[in-house]
């Protein structure tokens, strides 16, 4: 295939996966009763009347000639807590049905525990589709709980409990203060306040543009370049009329007036920094930076909140104070 084609081919499956989707695994039987199933996000649902849906299975698949000749399956939409399961239904080398609970539904297909819903299918047509068949189900039984799903865009999860966090503690409250968390070279920058060191911020505005936008030209005012890259902390105000939202970014100017000093990320004067949260965020900083792994903090309803680093289940505030032992 020519380099044009490869091209073509990785320009279509990036824009294919433009479309954002949810998870599920697909399920059936060998002739031999033994359970099969795969990770697929290609699912539609298809018509209430008869209840149908649709399912897109690579020709490419080990398990091809099973699905194709069973005469049923199962669709199960995984939840947000089941990345492992997508993973391992998505991996040749995992033991697929050892490592997950799940029980057999009335037509034989494996049902598998903690999915958000599950549909219950006799194979009702299979078309045949480029390098894809394409199994077309009719929904015998099916159920749902009440679970967040998981979903999937651009080749990666979507923590969609994390954006209505987020989403929640911003709608709270009227204002949004935004502050930033400046590095360079290794070190941190931060300004004089009358309370002590705190990092940069805005005033309380009513929305996120205007604070950002208010932050910025304070930042070009004290003769500061900056580049704000992701959010790194979402929080009530201490005062709590406001939601603070702290920005990770890279300096390239440093600045002239006397408000502002860099301070190495090891040996920040914690003490004397104020507010309180912001210490918190600062000795996250530390941590993480020693560890190159960076997450972003959602406060929740109670001061437990949570930090959500990429790719990784979200962990417990609390469980990182503890662990830290310190406060
Ligand atoms: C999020 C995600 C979605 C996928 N969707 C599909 C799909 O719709 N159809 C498909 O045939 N494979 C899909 N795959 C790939 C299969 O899961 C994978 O190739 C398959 O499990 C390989 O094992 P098998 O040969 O036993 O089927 C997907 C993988 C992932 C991670």
């Amino acid at each position: 295939m020519a380099v044009q084609d490869n091209d073509a081919l990785l320009r279509l499956r990036q824009a294919f996966g433009s479309f954002a989707t949810g998870v599920t695994v697909v399920t059936s039987t060998t002739a031999q009763g033994d359970p099969i199933g795969f990770t697929a996000n290609s699912f539609t649902s298809v018509s209430l009347d008869p209840p149908l849906l649709l399912v897109c299975l690579a020709k490419s698949s080990s398990n091809l000639e099973h699905f194709t000749q069973s005469g049923h399956f199962a669709v199960n939409i995984l939840s947000e807590v089941q990345k492992d399961v997508s993973a391992r239904f998505a991996s040749r080398s995992a033991d697929r049905f050892g490592e997950t609970a799940w029980c057999g539904s009335r037509l034989g297909n494996p049902l598998i525990d903690g999915s958000v819903a599950w549909f219950d299918c006799e194979t009702d047509n299979i078309v045949d589709a480029g390098d894809h068949v394409i199994l077309i189900g009719r929904v015998a039984e099916f159920d749902q709980i009440e679970a967040r799903p998981l979903a999937y865009l651009r080749g990666h999860y979507l923590d969609l409990g994390l954006v209505e966090a987020t989403a929640e503690s911003v709608s709270h409250h009227g204002g949004v203060r935004v502050g930033c968390l400046l590095e360079y070279q290794g070190q941190v920058l931060l300004q004089k306040t009358p309370e002590g060191w705190c990092l940069p911020m805005g005033g309380v505005r009513n929305g996120f543009r205007e604070g950002r936008a208010e932050l910025e030209d304070l930042l070009a005012m004290q003769g500061v370049g900056a580049e704000l890259g992701f959010l790194y902390s979402v929080f009530d105000a201490p005062s709590g009329n406001a939601t603070w939202m702290i920005f990770q970014g890279e300096m390239e100017l440093c600045p002239a007036g006397v408000e502002f000093a860099l301070f190495p990320v090891k040996d920040l004067p914690l003490q004397e920094i104020s507010p309180q949260p912001v210490r918190s965020v600062l000795r996250r900083y530390q941590t993480e930076f020693r560890e190159a792994r960076f997450g972003l903090y959602v406060d929740g309803t109670t001061s437990a909140g949570q930090i959500n680093p990429i790719d990784r289940n979200a962990t417990p505030w609390s469980k990182i104070m503890t662990e830290q032992g310190n406060q």
